[in-house]
C-alpha cells in the first residue's frame, strides 16, 4: 500500500491472558493466545501498528504449591514452564512481538514504579487485621495454603477462599473456616496479626461509571453488569499477600511490607504495559516509546480473554491505571470467549482429559489446530472440542473446500495452460457473480474481523472456497476447453483470483497453508502484508506463470489420532528436540534438575537372557522393573555371559524412546560405565525391590 499518503497508521495492544506456570498449556488456554494471535496478524496484515504482548505468570501460589509438589524452587518451574510454553508457541505459530515472563527485572520494577505513584497518589491504604499463621513453617498462610471445614456447608477440606469441597461454592475468608489445617505441614494455623496494602476502588466510581456508559462498543449485556457492580461499589482489596514469591512489596511500601509481595492478579495484569515496554527496549527505541501506545488515545487495547476474566480486564484493570494519574488508555473490546470444554468435561490433567499444546502439534501441524480451535471458537456460548467434530471440520473445511479447490484450479491451468494463467476474454453472467463473490466475500471477512468475529470470519472463508468448488462444477472448465476455450480461461482465470484470495484471507488462520499458497502461485510478496483490501478478482495477471500444485492438507481420521495420541503418551520420553541434542554435546553443560529427573531411571533385574540372531554384539534381555517385564536390547554380548546377566540387578532407564534392533524391539536401557568402549553394568549397593526409583 502507499506509504506516501501519510495516512498515521491505527495502533494497536493486543494482550491475551497470561498462563500460569503451574501447568503446560491445553488446548483451553492455547485458545487466547491463538486468538490474540489470529487478531494480530490480521492488524499487521491490514498495515497497522500492532503490540501483541502476553506471558508466563508465574508468581503466586499456584506456583508456589505446584513447586512444592516438586520439590524445586518456584523460579526453577517458573522458568523451566516457561521455555516449554515458548516452544509451544513456536510450535504454534504464535508469534508476539513479546511474550515474555513476569519473573523479570524490568516487570518488577515496573510494578513497583506502578504502586509507588497509585500509593503517592493516596489510592493505597494500609489495614492491619488478623490471619492464619503457622508456626511451623513460620508463615503467614495465604487462602490456598489453608484447608478445612467449610463454614457454610460443612464439607470437609473446604479450601481457603471457597468452599469447592461439595456444591456449596461459598466464598469466605480463611479466617472463618472450622478446625484450619497448614496444608504444607499439617498443622492448625493460629491468628495473628499482619498489615496489608489496599487499592481503594471508591475513588474510581465516576470515572468507571463514565467509562463503561460512554463505551461505544461493549455490549449493554456487558454493560449492564459492570455497571451494577459499580453501583454496589467495588469494595477495596488488598493487592498484597504474605508471600516471598513475587514482587517484592517492601520497596514500595517499606519495611512493614517485607517478606511480603503484589498479589499476583494485581501485577500480571500489568504486564500488558510492562511486555510493551520491554519489547521496545529490546528493539533499541528510547525508553519512552512505550507511551506513544499507552499514553496515546487513538490506541485500540484488545484483551483475548475467557469470559470469567471479563470484569477484573473491564474495571479492575482501569482502576489501577487510573490510580497513576498518567494518561493511560482504557480498554477498547475484549474478545471474550466462554468456555472450551473437552468431550463434555472441563480439561484436567491429573485425569488426562483434554489434549495439550505440545501433544497436538506432534500429532498434527498446527494449521490443522489453529484452524479447528478458530473455527469452533466458543464465541456465544460454551463449546466442546470433540473428536468427530474435529475430523469433520478438517476433512471437509480444509480439505475438501480450501485444498481441493485451489489443487484443481492450479493443476486445470497446469494442464490446459502449461501454468500459465489465462486471460479473461469472455465473460458470462455466472463468471461476473462469481467475480463479484469474491469481493463481496473478501469484504465480508473483513467486517467480521474487524468486529472481532474470528470464528465467523474463518468460516466465511472456508464457504467462500465451497463456492469456488460449485463453480467449477457448474461450468466445468475440462468440458469448456474443447468447444469453448475462451470460457474456460476465464473461468480458470477466476479460479486462480480466488486461490490468490483464499491464500491471503487465511493468513492469520492458517500461516503455513497461506505461505504454501502463495508459492504454489509462484508470487515473490509475502501474504502477511497482503491487506485484505487489495484483494480483487484480478489481483494476479494474465500470463503469470504459476508454481507447481502440492496438496495442501491431509484428510484426518480422528480413531487414529485418538490411538497415536495415547501411544504417544504411553512411549513419552526425554525431549528429543534439536536443543537438547545440542546441549548434550557441549560439554560440561550445567542442567537443572527437572532436567535431570525427566530421566526415569529404576532398579530392576534380568530375568531372560537371548541371543539375538545375527547380531554378534547384542543380547536381548527380560528385565523386571516392578510393574512390568521389559524387553532391553543391549550391546554387549561381547562382554558378558548369560550365566553373569541372569538374576543380575541393574538400572534401567524406563522412558526412553522405544527403538527397533536387528528387528528386535528394545523399550529401555542399561546403564553402564564405559571403560574404553566396554560397558561395565551398573546395579544398586546391596539388593533392592524392582522398580525402586533412583534419583
Ligand atoms: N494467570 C491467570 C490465569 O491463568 C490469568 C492472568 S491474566 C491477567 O487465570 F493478565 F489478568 F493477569
Ligand atoms: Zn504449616
Amino acid at each position: 500500500m502507499n506509504q506516501e499518503t501519510n495516512n498515521k497508521k491505527q495502533k494497536w495492544v493486543v494482550t491475551a491472558a497470561w498462563p500460569y506456570v503451574n501447568a503446560t498449556p491445553h488446548l483451553g488456554t492455547i485458545l487466547q493466545l491463538l486468538s490474540a494471535d489470529v487478531f494480530a496478524r490480521y492488524r499487521r496484515q491490514q498495515g497497522d501498528e500492532v503490540v501483541c504482548v502476553s506471558g508466563s505468570d508465574s508468581h503466586g501460589t499456584p506456583i508456589t504449591v505446584a513447586a512444592q509438589r516438586e520439590g524445586i524452587p518456584p523460579e526453577e518451574l517458573s522458568f523451566a514452564k516457561h521455555e516449554e510454553i515458548l516452544n509451544i508457541l513456536r510450535e504454534w505459530r504464535i508469534e508476539y512481538e513479546n511474550y515474555t515472563i513476569t519473573h523479570t527485572d524490568h516487570h518488577i520494577r515496573f510494578i513497583q514504579d506502578f504502586y509507588r505513584k497509585c500509593f503517592e497518589n493516596g489510592f493505597i491504604f494500609e489495614k492491619t487485621e488478623k490471619q492464619l499463621y503457622c508456626n511451623h513453617d513460620k508463615m503467614f498462610l495465604p487462602d490456598r495454603y489453608v484447608e478445612g471445614i467449610c463454614p457454610v456447608c460443612g464439607a470437609e477440606r473446604a479450601r481457603g477462599d471457597q468452599c469447592t469441597a461439595s456444591e456449596c461454592g461459598a466464598i469466605y475468608g480463611a479466617a472463618e473456616l472450622i478446625e484450619p489445617k497448614c496444608v504444607i505441614c499439617g498443622n492448625t494455623p493460629k491468628l495473628q496479626d499482619t498489615t496489608h496494602w489496599y487499592f481503594d476502588f471508591g475513588f474510581f466510581t465516576d470515572e468507571l461509571t463514565e467509562f463503561i456508559s460512554n463505551h461505544k462498543i461493549l455490549s449493554n449485556k456487558v454493560k449492564q453488569e459492570a455497571l451494577n457492580l459499580i453501583k454496589d461499589g467495588i469494595p477495596a482489596r488488598s493487592i498484597t499477600r504474605d508471600l516471598i514469591w513475587g514482587v517484592p512489596a517492601e520497596p514500595i511500601f517499606g519495611p512493614k511490607a517485607a517478606n511480603k509481595s503484589i498479589y499476583v492478579w494485581f501485577e500480571a495484569v500489568l504486564g500488558y504495559i510492562s511486555a510493551t515496554a520491554e519489547y521496545f527496549n529490546k528493539e533499541g527505541e528510547s525508553p519512552d516509546k512505550w507511551k506513544e501506545f499507552w499514553f496515546e488515545k487513538d490506541t485500540k487495547l484488545i484483551f483475548a480473554i475467557g469470559k470469567d476474566n471479563l470484569i477484573f480486564h473491564l474495571l479492575i484493570f482501569p482502576a489501577l491505571v487510573l490510580g497513576t494519574k498518567e494518561p493511560y488508555i482504557l480498554p477498547y473490546q475484549s474478545m471474550t470467549t466462554q468456555f472450551l470444554m473437552f468431550e463434555g468435561k472441563a480439561f484436567s490433567k491429573s485425569h488426562g482429559i483434554g489434549i495439550w499444546g505440545d501433544e497436538a502439534t506432534n500429532l498434527l501441524p498446527s494449521d490443522y489446530w489453529r484452524f479447528v480451535l478458530i473455527a469452533n471458537r466458543p464465541e456465544n456460548r460454551d463449546t466442546n472440542f470433540y473428536w468427530t467434530e474435529f475430523e469433520k471440520l478438517v476433512n471437509s473445511g480444509l480439505n475438501d473446500s480450501v485444498g481441493n479447490f485451489i489443487n484443481r484450479a492450479i493443476s486445470l491451468v497446469h494442464r490446459y495452460f502449461d501454468g500459465i494463467v489465462p486471460s479473461i476474454d469472455k465473460e458470462e453472467l455466472e463468471d461476473l457473480a462469481f467475480a463479484k463473490e469474491i469481493t463481496n466475500s473478501v469484504s465480508a471477512v473483513q467486517n467480521l474481523l474487524d468486529v472481532f468475529s474470528l470464528k465467523d470470519g474463518l468460516l466465511r472463508i472456508i464457504a467462500l472456497a465451497s463456492e469456488g468448488n460449485s463453480y467449477f462444477s457448474s461450468r466445468q472448465p475440462w468440458h469448456l476447453i474443447k468447444e469453448q476455450p475462451n470460457q474456460a480461461k476465464t473461468v480458470l482465470n477466476l479460479g486462480i483470483q480466488l486461490a490468490h484470495a483464499l491464500g491471503a484471507l487465511l493468513a492469520p488462520f492458517t500461516p503455513d497453508a497461506s505461505e504454501r499458497i502463495f508459492k504454489q502461485l509462484n508470487l515473490s510478496e509475502n501474504p502477511h502484508r497482503r491487506a485484505y483490501s487489495s484483494i480483487t478478482s484480478s489481483s494476479i495477471p494474465a500470463g503469470h506463470q504459476l508454481g507447481k500444485p502440492e496438496p495442501l492438507f491431509v484428510k484426518i481420521d480422528a480413531k487414529e489420532l485418538e490411538q497415536q495420541l495415547i501411544d504417544n503418551r504411553k512411549t513419552q520420553t526425554i525431549s528429543t528436540k534439536e536443543e537438547d541434542k545440542k546441549s548434550v554435546n557441549d560439554q560440561e553443560e550445567v542442567i537443572d534438575y527437572s532436567h535431570f529427573s525427566s530421566v526415569k531411571m529404576v532398579v530392576g533385574t534380568i530375568e531372560k537372557v537371548e541371543e539375538v540372531e545375527g547380531a554378534e554384539k547384542l543380547l536381548k534381555l527380560q528385565v523386571n522393573i516392578g510393574e512390568e517385564i521389559r524387553q532391553i536390547v543391549a550391546g554387549i554380548r561381547q562382554y558378558y555371559s548369560p550365566d553373569q546377566l541372569l538374576n543380575r540387578q541393574v538400572i534401567v532407564v524406563k522412558n526412553l524412546k522405544p527403538i527397533k534392533l536387528r528387528g528386535e524391539y528394545s523399550n529401555g536401557m542399561l546403564l553402564a560405565a564405559d571403560e574404553d568402549g566396554a560397558p561395565i553394568l551398573l546395579g544398586a549397593d546391596r539388593p533392592v525391590n524392582n522398580g525402586t526409583i533412583i534419583k
